[in-house]
């Protein structure tokens, strides 16, 4: 391993939140003596400069994530920061001192290892906190959109959580596309989700919801959903969808699960269902991942992806954080910075 720290040892101990139980962010906590990992086989040491929040901790800390962490584990997942050591078996390495954004485990550190394939670096004249999102965010919203969710010019889309980190990237990328957004979010984020270009903004809790939608597209539906709240709005986007030509990517379930029966589908809901989890479409469909990538570096090059403007909090704030983003009160990017 090459290690480019001289003021650091191997073997020196740094701050992290670590998960204690699948209890939730409740029993999330700051350690000072965490030991520092090591890279193995494959993979780069981060120095973290931002760790990205994502509702995928929460469900981490209450044991709902297929395959997350057993406790007692340090939190997070999602970073960007600096190459500082490279394992072994790394062919064509970064140089060290590149500033990537990538997931692996332990985000919520001050350093942590990341698998190299992965790994995207930061723009040019991007900080740390600016690129978070890009791997996730970014990527789930652009392959629910293109790839899976087919979209086209004119089509009307119905996106979910329309403030939230997801929900604000497909906001945008649907209107760079040329659709028409009706978007839902709680009614105190809906000034923001219109400033974002939404054409119009609905309350998600709403008991009327699926019949506001069907007027305001003259009866016709929705072309595509983005469903990632699941319980409480499945069955709107399923009233909402056209049938046959319709298409509904589900990727979340921030609400809760929801259920579809083989009766269902066949003799009431007739649009297309697809599933989406980004990290299972980089394992499982590389060339596809590949090239969402190379579209995500377009569209920074092309100014369409902006900046990010997460939220950034000290790193002893983050049980707070993921309680709020638990809750379902928060709005855009949050992140958390291991050094403050
Ligand atoms: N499959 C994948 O690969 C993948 C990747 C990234 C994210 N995701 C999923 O995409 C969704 C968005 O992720 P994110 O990290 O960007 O989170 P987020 O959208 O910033 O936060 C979740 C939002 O869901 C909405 N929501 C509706 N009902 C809720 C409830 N009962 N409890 C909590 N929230 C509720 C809230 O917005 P309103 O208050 O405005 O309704 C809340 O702000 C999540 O479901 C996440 O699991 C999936």
């Amino acid at each position: 391993m090459e290690i480019n720290e001289p003021r650091q040892t191997a073997d020196q101990t740094i701050r992290a939140l670590i998960q204690h139980s699948h209890r939730g962010p409740k029993d999330l906590a700051l350690t000072a003596d965490q030991r520092r990992p090591t890279p193995g086989p494959g993979e780069y040491l981060i120095r973290v400069g931002s760790a990205g929040v994502n509702f995928a901790d929460v469900m981490q800390t209450n044991g709902t994530y297929v395959g997350g962490p057993q406790p007692p584990y340090v939190a997070g997942f999602e970073a960007a920061g600096e190459i500082v050591g490279i394992g072994t078996d790394v062919e064509h390495p970064l140089p060290l001192g590149t500033h990537v954004i990538g997931a692996g485990p332990g985000a919520f550190a001050q350093y942590m290892t990341m698998p190299t394939a992965g790994v995207l670096p930061v723009p040019t004249g991007w900080s740390d906190a600016e690129a978070l999102g890009m791997v996730l965010n970014w990527a789930t919203a652009l392959a629910a959109l293109k790839p899976l969710g087919q979209i086209k010019t004119d089509d009307v889309v119905l996106i979910h959580a329309a403030a939230g980190g997801v929900g604000q990237a497909a906001l945008r990328l649907a209107r760079h596309y040329g659709a028409r957004v009706i978007a839902t979010a709680s009614p105190d984020k809906h000034h923001a989700v219109r400033a974002l270009g939404a054409n119009e903004v609905l309350d998600s809790r709403h008991p009327g919801l699926a019949d506001e939608i069907t007027r305001l597209t003259g009866g016709a539906g929705v072309d595509l959903v983005l469903e990632s709240v699941g319980k409480a709005t499945l069955a709107t986007s399923l009233a909402v969808a056209k049938p046959f030509t319709g298409r509904i990517v589900v990727f979340g379930a921030a609400s809760g699960d929801a259920t579809i029966t083989t009766h269902d589908l066949v003799f009431t809901h007739h649009a297309a269902i697809k599933g989406l989890h980004i990290g299972a479409l980089a394992t499982e469909a590389p060339s596809l991942y590949q090239s969402l990538l190379a579209e995500i570096a377009a569209l920074v090059t092309n100014g369409v992806y902006p900046p990010g403007t997460p939220q950034v909090h000290p790193l002893a704030e983050g049980p707070e954080v993921l309680r709020q983003l638990q809750a379902g009160a928060t709005h855009g990017k949050h992140a958390l910075d291991p050094w403050r």
